[in-house]
């Protein structure tokens, strides 16, 4: 996949929302309804097809929240993911947040590998998150997936970009 061929954009007022997309990274459409609607939804566009997806939620001044990070199934481990956290990052940077929020379940080990290269750090544990929220039980990579950890990235450091290569990736808005 060439990066450049790639567009990232905010979704339009009343454009669908891709659904398939944000089911990937949580499997429940009434969690998702009770974030999406409050939230600035980003897409990830190549020759017309809606290939990833993030959702950008302000529960808290200043610490906005990545709630929703999806990269279609044919595009995942090429870098699309990164480039969407960048993007993520870029517009938080740009809104004057101090911090960036993103959660992951205990069993997203993959997850957990790319946040913290990015230069997200563990900073809390939301327990049982999964257990009270969701209806059925969850298992990822054969562990029962329970708890919420959630990570932050301070702004304003500049971490993501160093250790996110950013020279490779160009700058997309
Ligand atoms: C998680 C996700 C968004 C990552 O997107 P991606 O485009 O596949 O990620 P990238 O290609 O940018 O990969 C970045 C790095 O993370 C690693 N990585 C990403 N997801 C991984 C996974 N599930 N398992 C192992 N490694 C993973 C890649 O190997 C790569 O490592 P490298 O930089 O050392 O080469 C994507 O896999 C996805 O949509 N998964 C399903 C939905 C989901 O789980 N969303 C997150 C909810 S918290």
């Amino acid at each position: 996949m060439q990066k450049t061929d790639v567009t990232i954009r905010a979704i339009a007022p009343g454009e669908e929302l891709p659904m398939e997309l944000l089911l990937l990274a949580d499997p429940s459409p009434e969690m998702i309804a009770s974030y999406i609607y409050q939230a600035r939804v980003y897409v990830a566009e190549k020759d017309e097809r809606l290939i990833g997806v993030y959702a950008l939620t302000l529960t808290e001044p200043g610490r906005p929240e990545i709630r929703n990070l999806a990269v279609a199934e044919d595009f995942q481990g090429q870098g699309l993911g990164k480039l969407l956290l960048r993007h993520a990052i870029e517009r938080a940077r740009e809104n004057g947040a101090e911090r960036l929020l993103i959660g992951t379940g205990n069993s997203s080990v993959g997850q957990l590998y790319l946040y913290q290269k990015m230069g997200f750090e563990i900073t809390a544990i939301r327990k049982n998150y999964f257990v009270q929220h969701y209806p059925a039980p969850l298992t990822e990579n054969g562990i029962p997936c329970r708890h919420m950890l959630m990570l932050e990235m301070e702004l304003g450091t500049g971490a993501a970009f160093r250790t996110a290569g950013g020279p490779d990736i160009s700058p997309i808005t």
